[in-house]
């Protein structure tokens, strides 16, 4: 789809202009309760007083998320012209655009409209600019067309005819309207690749299969792929890691992937993205319902690609850094069993109790091998727990962090996106759980709270640097009938980074 962005302003001319327009399909945003203003108003002039009949009638309310499409209105310069109910003006928030939105481009999608021109961005969002409102537009426009169809024999139909979207603007966000639909792209070109990763089957999406796709990055946008095999995983002693690996003929791949974006001696953001590609459980094996979604289990891999690809895309200045260990986790006659002792990277040992918390033993040895480039902060993104499920539903991203600067910096990059995190505590109380008589640590810490003591493992291994932890257990696949991965969090890991780069 192609984004572009044109000036009309807020004047009586300006929107008689845009009235006047020559589009497919023209986009506009009414208020609840309110009387027809600007846009709506001048449609309803040249209609002859048709939009203030249908208001009258009820037919037209601005309920948050309802949509009314009118074809071929005498006196109106567009084929179509849909009406998307932005709500009640005193409770416009960043959440009713974004849902109105979501409802303007499902609802523009089916109808046979090639191109658009769409003027919600010009409703004042409180707390946000207009770039903000273009950005989001294009998210939700791009989230509507998405679709993974990789995977079928036959060439599917597109879902719509939408081919072209113009966001009108005032003059004086034009400039800032262009950079934030460049950037919406990049996010939602970020997001396409997660969800498609995601999607693949693990007989496809490998270990080696996501090192290829780092690899691909590398070339298309000039950053560094450094992989790692088996032999130098070893070298390296992730004793940790290998244990996870051993049960899988896949051979596990480490990934770095660079982009020096910023000056060479800034130090960069991490982000580590837990890449288990598919997660059987491994000697301790999980129940078959629904074991098909443990192909999910590299999500936290597939964002953090995907957030290299949105920074490279926009050409940040700024170094980061994305680090996936990837392997499978299966069982296997020379799988890592209950009660093994591993040794990390790090030197601590580690008591395997459950072959099936394998996140955090392939995690912990990729935040090992961060140090090397002391950081200025570390991010790991995993598909950890499924007790981050039970705690937080499928709306938050659980966020764990010793730091308070950067867990408020990660809560802000999420309220600004609508990619939401919340945050849970790392305390040493919860640490005397992972307590073990025969090694350092035990690699789980029984029921109570299950995602905080999985954080404060990971916790042991990101002494060196400022570290946060995002479980994403919950937020990166929807399952039920609308199955498929989210993208979720590039937006908020991206903007963590844009705010990065302007402060
Ligand atoms: N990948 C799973 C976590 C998971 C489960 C994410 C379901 C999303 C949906 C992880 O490797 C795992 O199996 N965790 C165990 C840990 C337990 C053995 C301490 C879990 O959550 O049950
Ligand atoms: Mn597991
Ligand atoms: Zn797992």
């Amino acid at each position: 789809m192609d984004f572009s962005t044109k000036a009309f302003d807020s004047t009586k001319a300006g929107q008689a202009g845009l009235a006047n327009a020559k589009t497919d399909c023209l986009v506009v945003g009414v208020f609840e309760q309110q009387p027809l203003a600007g846009l709506a108003k001048a449609l309803d002039v040249v209609s002859k007083g048709l939009l203030a009949r249908m208001v009258k009638r009820g037919e037209l309310d601005g309920k948050l998320g309802s949509t009314l499409m009118l074809h071929e209105v005498a006196g109106w310069s567009q084929a179509r012209v849909l009406f998307v109910g932005l709500g009640r003006e005193d409770q416009f928030s960043p959440k009713s655009f974004n849902e109105a939105s979501r409802a303007a481009a499902r609802a523009v999608m089916a109808s046979r409209a090639s191109d658009a021109i769409w003027t919600l961005p010009q409703a004042a969002v409180p707390k946000r600019d207009t770039a903000w409102a273009v950005c989001a537009s294009v998210l939700a426009l791009r989230d509507a067309t998405y679709r993974f169809t990789q995977m079928k024999s036959k060439a599917e139909p597109a879902n719509t005819a939408l081919r072209k979207v113009i966001f009108a603007v005032a003059p004086d966000d034009l400039k800032a309207a262009r950079v934030a639909a460049r950037r919406g792209e990049a996010i939602g070109n970020g997001m396409a690749l997660a969800k498609d990763l995601g999607n693949l089957p693990g007989n496809v999406c490998t270990p080696s299969y996501l090192a290829d796709t780092a690899r691909k990055l590398a070339r298309e946008f000039k950053l560094k792929a450094d992989i790692l095999g088996p032999k130098q995983i070893e070298a390296l002693k992730m004793g940790s890691f290998l244990s996870v690996a051993r049960g899988s003929v896949e051979p596990p791949q480490f990934i770095v992937l660079k982009y020096e974006g910023g000056p060479a001696k800034q130090a960069p953001i991490v982000l580590v993205g837990k890449g288990v590609t598919f997660d059987s459980g491994g000697i301790s094996i999980k129940p078959g319902e629904g074991m098909d979604e443990m192909k999910y289990d590299m999500c936290g891999a597939a964002s953090v690609l995907g957030t290299m690809r949105a920074v490279a895309e926009m050409g940040l200045k700024l170094n980061v850094i994305a680090i996936v260990p990837a392997t499978e986790n299966m069982p296997g006659g020379r799988a890592t069993k209950p009660g093994d002792v591993v040794t990390s990277m790090s030197g601590q040992t580690i008591e395997v109790l459950n072959t099936d918390a394998e996140g955090r033993l392939i995690l912990c040895d990729a935040l090992t091998y961060a140090e090397r480039f002391k950081p200025a902060a570390v991010v790991d993104v995993a598909t950890l727990t499924g007790a981050c499920i039970i705690a937080l539903g499928h709306v938050n991203t659980g966020l764990f962090s010793k730091s308070d600067a950067l867990a408020d910096e990660l809560l802000a990059a999420g309220r600004t996106t609508g990619d939401t995190a919340w945050r849970l505590p790392v305390e040493e109380a919860y640490q005397e759980q992972l307590k073990s008589n025969f090694a350092d640590m035990a690699n789980i810490g029984g029921r109570p709270a299950g995602s905080v003591t999985a954080a404060c493992f990971l916790s042991r291994f990101t002494e060196k640097y400022e570290w946060a932890h995002l479980d994403i257990a919950g937020t990166a696949w929807k399952s039920g009938a609308a199955k498929g991965a989210t993208g979720r969090p590039v937006p908020l890991l991206t903007q963590f980074l844009i705010d990065r780069e302007a402060r």
